[in-house]
């Protein structure tokens, strides 16, 4: 029997939307004012779902207290109040919220077991929304 749990996290961080592999006139085509090179912040609403079979002991499918530890030092000690362009995680790719997700997702993977990662949504604004679920 699986169940699913997600819990939300915030963090602020800033970026600028930027790729090596375009010009300049490129990047500012592409990216618009994101690609002001003074950046820009977001509050991120971070979605974490796992899944997992019901423990019969807790009836849960994750403790909380270990989500939130694991995404304490995987995500928000990284990331929250930073640069994202200055995290390795972009040093080769550019910091949109698409590559947020899956970096996030790839940090948080195999560290929930014996639960399960299942996806990875990140709010950016109140219009946008990012999700990734491993594939
Ligand atoms: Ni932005």
């Amino acid at each position: 029997m699986k169940a699913y749990f997600t819990r939300a996290y915030t963090i602020s961080a800033s970026h600028r939307l930027h790729s090596d592999a375009l010009s300049a006139e490129a990047n500012r085509e592409t990216f618009g004012k994101c690609n002001n090179p003074h950046g820009h912040g977001h509050n991120y609403r971070i979605e974490v779902t796992v899944g997992g079979a019901v423990d019969a002991a807790t009836g849960m499918a994750i403790n909380m207290a270990t989500l939130d530890a694991v995404v304490r030092k995987e995500v928000l000690e990284r990331f929250d109040h930073m640069n994202l362009n200055l995290d390795p995680m972009f040093g080769d790719r550019v910091s949109t919220t698409e590559n947020l997700c899956i970096g996030i997702f790839d940090l948080l993977r195999g560290a929930l077991e014996p639960a399960e990662l299942e996806k990875v949504r990140i709010e950016e604004t109140e219009n946008n929304f990012f999700e990734y679920s491993g594939s």
